[in-house]
């Protein structure tokens, strides 16, 4: 048997909480906002219960108090008055709530996650509650904060939609074009009147619907460590331009039906030449489409980002960045090796080992600093003459080095050497790209993982 899932309207009406501590304060606040009329019962009161607005009615409960009430709640730490509030309540049918004593309830209150007007409600039937606040924090990190300005505009737009299209199945037409529509986007930036003006567009039968770029970072590979904008443009988009550097995992978030394109760029590997990629992505967006650029870690470091800004600007393309966790600062929260740390490192350098064809190469001997921390990208190839050059440079050959490959991702790998035997790792070791190398005295602090 299941419980029978509802909302109450209790605005005006009488409720009874029993309990005057921040159990009860919590469930006080909680129907205040539902507009209900609070009679509580309690010995002693908590600060919060007592500076509000409450109906203190009595030290005891006693069945008279639940006269009247359509709900009662028992907040208190003594069983035996929880039971008689849940006996009496029962006698009289009213809808009774305990607070964690699943056995007395005959409602029970869900975990909420708010974007008013828009509740959405979990329970588990009183069985796992610690699972139904878990899938509240999902939830609270995926529904953008807009939804609910966006359920309010649908609100105040009803009558008028209502009017325009007679037929249910044209409203739902009309209701789907705006979701699918930039009205969310509108509202995310805080531009109501632009999602209004957009919704009035669409009334009057306008397809006013333009495409947008994105330029999203996807982060080292561990999906958890997306940011929520880079979630909601990847679930957003209708393409996906991306590099083999972006994790199947964060892949598998994007919509099935959305179209994807590889343009490859991994060193060694056929890649779409960097002016092709531009024109991709002005194509699509410029042919109305919600595009995303997926790139590895952040789109701006050592990610070609602001080449394709710069395009897409020309082309007179809108764009958006979302930052991603570049390479350096997920590899370094992995392993604990921090970038910078008092007495060790004052300095950081976030820096590549390879340099384009007829390009310059990263000036070493400068870079070889004491208390500084060097995180070398694409630097495997490279690795012995970067070595031998930061030693040439003053570093010394027992400066330690971490190497860390596939940061962040179940295949991960670390290998913890110095500047003297770098290269050596890495050809042992058969140290695959992408590999962050650290050098530094921070990396005393790495710790094996037992
Ligand atoms: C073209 S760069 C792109 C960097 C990316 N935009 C960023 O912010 O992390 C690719 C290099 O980043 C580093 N890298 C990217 N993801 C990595 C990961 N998960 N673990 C270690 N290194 C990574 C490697 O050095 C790799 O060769």
């Amino acid at each position: 048997m299941h419980d029978f899932p509802l909302f109450l309207d209790l605005h005006g009406k009488d409720v009874l909480v029993v309990g005057g501590g921040t159990v009860a304060w919590r469930k006080v606040q909680a129907l205040h906002k539902a507009g209900a009329k609070v009679r509580l019962v309690a010995k002693t009161l908590c600060a919060e219960i007592a500076a509000s607005p409450v109906d203190h009615v009595a030290e005891q409960f006693e069945p008279k108090w639940l006269d009247g009430v359509w709900l009662a709640i028992a907040a208190t730490d003594d069983e035996l008055v929880n039971e008689a509030v849940a006996e009496a309540a029962n006698a009289r049918q009213i809808w009774v709530n305990v607070v964690d004593q699943r056995a007395l309830c005959s409602a029970i209150v869900p975990a909420v996650v708010e974007r008013k007007p828009v509740t959405i409600a979990i329970s588990s039937d009183g069985q796992a509650p610690v699972l139904a606040r878990r899938l509240r924090e999902k939830l609270e990190a995926e529904v953008p904060q807009w939804t609910g300005a966006l359920a309010a505009l649908m609100g105040r737009f009803r009558d008028k939609v209502a009017s325009r299209f007679a037929a249910f199945s044209d409203r739902r037409r009309f209701w789907e074009a705006l979701l699918d529509g930039d009205t969310g986007q509108q509202l995310a930036k805080g531009d109501t009147q632009a999602a209004e003006a957009e919704l009035e567009a669409l009334l009057a039968g306008e397809n006013r619907r333009s495409g947008w770029l994105k330029l999203v970072g996807a982060g080292p590979g561990d999906p958890d460590l997306l940011t929520l904008k880079a979630l909601q443009a990847i679930q957003a988009a209708d393409v996906i331009v991306y590099d083999r550097l972006v994790s199947d995992a964060v892949m598998n978030l994007a919509r099935r039906d959305a179209d994807f394109i590889s343009v490859g760029k991994e060193k060694g590997l056929h890649s779409v030449p960097q002016p092709e990629i531009e024109a991709i992505l002005v194509r699509e967006a410029g042919a109305g489409k919600r595009v995303v650029r997926l790139k590895g870690g952040d789109p701006f470091v050592f990610g070609r980002g602001g080449e394709e800004v710069l395009a897409a600007r020309a082309a007179g393309i809108e764009v958006d960045v979302v930052p991603g966790i570049t390479a350096a600062a997920a590899c370094s929260a992995r392993t604990q090796v921090p970038l910078t740390h008092r007495g060790l490192a004052n300095q950081m350098t976030l820096v590549t080992g390879h340099c384009q064809p007829g390009g310059e190469d990263a000036n070493w001997r400068a870079l070889a600093q004491p208390k500084s921390t060097l995180a070398i990208y694409m630097g495997l190839t490279q690795s012995s003459h970067i070595a031998d050059e930061l030693m040439a440079g003053g570093l010394a050959a027992s400066t330690p080095v971490l190497v860390v490959e596939n940061g962040t991702r179940p295949e991960e790998r670390r290998f913890r050497t110095d500047l003297g035997h770098l290269a050596d790792t890495v050809e042992q070791a058969q140290v695959k790209s992408p590999a962050l190398l650290m050098i530094g005295d921070t990396v005393t602090l790495y710790q094996e993982a037992k």
